[in-house]
């Protein structure tokens, strides 16, 4: 068999179709369920008695290091060194990437501190080149249409994935729409779509609403579909779990934190570390929990109620890129959870607030939904769910700068009022006359504050 051959397998019946057959709105159109990509290597492939051929994890390893030294651009791209893991192309020159991936992996001590953690470490997706996590799928699914020889492509999307794409849709010269709900992004992520040349449609619904016309309008034009629910988005979204254990030296954390909106993003790094396990790279997998804002927590209802079916709820939430009520991709989270034993919580606006203060005063920084993280850590280690000699990993998911509106409003107090340790945290910025003496007579004041704090 071609090692270059995949499948994409349904998440509920396990039926395989080729990568041809994939319908319009990546959906088993009879059972409505998701797929995901399968490899003859993969654990779940059928191999008729023959030997698996599984790929040798100490070669990979040598090679993907290897290959930090090449000047190819293929080679410099964070998700596609790790190629190997990701053959979905017919040819990886025709890979379009704007170097993704490469994020740094920060400790945070000071948080770490506050929690009684022995070390807390930050893998922050937000120094991707559109500054979010969206970059490292992207690059791997508008391959796959430009490979496959699309015009347009097309997403509703919380902002993020928006930006994403309508980048690499430019840099592959391919047409870009992008469905946004109108006043429900952040200002950064909308002028990215119109930076990078999307056509860019402000509906007057939710995200969720976004979503509706988007499958209808799928179905009567050959537009390819760049949602999560397209499993070549999390093909590249796997790759930052390979990342964080290269950058541990092959050390596997015992936690992995992700937020959660329609839910592809920890389910794609469970991918990444179960492949990693499967192929000897690693000997166990970490934890991934998933955390949800409380206006927008249908999989944590989910998760404390019978763990049945999954009830939407209308979302509403400030992180607005997790403002999402109906995830599309809840079973594969529920899937990842049950089996690596990790946890769902919710956190409230104003614990995502004063979080994301901490992680800014750590001189990291990050946007509201990235910073549900740590406040849903914090109740993870109140549950004694992560413990003092455990290392947990965050996902921190985009870049401060992406909502700086939100920022701003925590600084001048119009945020997590009812939390005393944000004022810890609040740097209103001071408005003075331009006179040395006024302004020496104000320094003197902050600093004996300071001091007293
Ligand atoms: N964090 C950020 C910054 C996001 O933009 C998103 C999703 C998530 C977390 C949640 O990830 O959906 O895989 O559970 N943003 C999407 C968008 C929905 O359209 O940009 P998820």
């Amino acid at each position: 068999m071609n090692m270059r051959t995949h499948q994409l397998r349904c998440i509920g019946t396990g039926a395989r179709i080729s990568p041809d057959q994939a319908p319009s709105d990546f959906r088993d159109p009879e059972t409505r369920e998701l797929y995901e990509i399968e490899y003859p290597w993969s654990e779940t492939a059928e191999t008729n008695g023959e030997p698996r051929n599984l790929p040798n994890g100490a070669a990979l390893r040598h090679l993907w290091a290897e290959r930090r030294d090449s000047t190819l651009a293929i080679d410099q791209s964070g998700v596609w060194r790790y190629r190997e893991l990701l053959p979905i192309l017919q040819d990886d020159t025709h890979a379009v990437t704007l170097r993704e991936g490469n994020t740094p992996l920060y400790d945070l001590p000071r948080c770490a501190d506050n929690l009684g953690l022995d070390f807390l470490l930050a893998k922050h997706q937000g120094m991707n080149p559109t500054g979010s996590f969206k970059d490292t799928g992207m690059t791997a699914a508008l391959s796959v249409a430009a490979e496959r020889g699309f015009q347009w492509v097309a997403c509703a999307s919380t902002g993020n994935t928006s930006a994403a794409m309508a980048a690499y849709a430019a840099r592959a010269g391919l047409r870009s729409i992008v469905f946004i709900p109108e006043g429900k992004i952040a200002w950064g992520k909308l002028s990215q779509s119109l930076d990078y040349g999307a056509l860019t449609i402000q509906l007057k619904t939710d995200f969720d609403g976004c979503v509706r016309i988007l499958a209808e309008l799928v179905k009567r034009h050959p537009i390819y579909l760049l949602n999560s629910v397209n499993p070549y988005r999390l093909e590249g979204q796997k790759t930052p779990a390979i990342e964080m254990v290269e950058q541990l030296d092959w050390q596997i954390p015992d936690h992995v934190i992700v937020p959660g909106g329609n839910l592809a993003n920890g389910s794609a790094l469970g991918k990444g570390f179960g492949e990693m396990k499967h192929l000897g790279l690693i000997d166990r997998v970490p934890k991934i929990s998933v955390i949800q804002a409380q206006g927008a927590n249908p999989l944590f209802q989910w998760f404390t109620n019978d763990h049945a079916e999954l009830d939407p709820v209308v979302a509403d939430t400030r992180a607005t890129a997790i403002r999402i009520g109906n995830p599309a991709s809840w079973r594969k989270a529920a899937r990842i959870i049950e089996q690596t034993n990790g946890w769902c919580e919710q956190v409230s606006e104003s614990e995502i607030a004063l979080a994301k203060a901490q992680i800014g005063a750590e001189g990291i920084g990050c946007e509201p939904a990235s910073a549900v993280t740590l406040a849903g850590l914090k109740k993870l280690v109140k549950m004694g769910h992560v413990q003092k000699g455990e290392r947990a990993v965050l996902l921190l998911t985009g870049h401060t700068l992406k909502d700086p509106e939100y920022t701003i409003d925590f600084h001048r107090g119009e945020l997590a009022q009812d939390l005393p340790e944000a004022a810890n945290y609040r740097r209103p910025p001071l408005t003075l006359e331009a006179d040395p003496d006024v302004v020496l007579r104000t320094l003197d004041a902050e600093i004996k504050k300071a001091q007293t704090v």
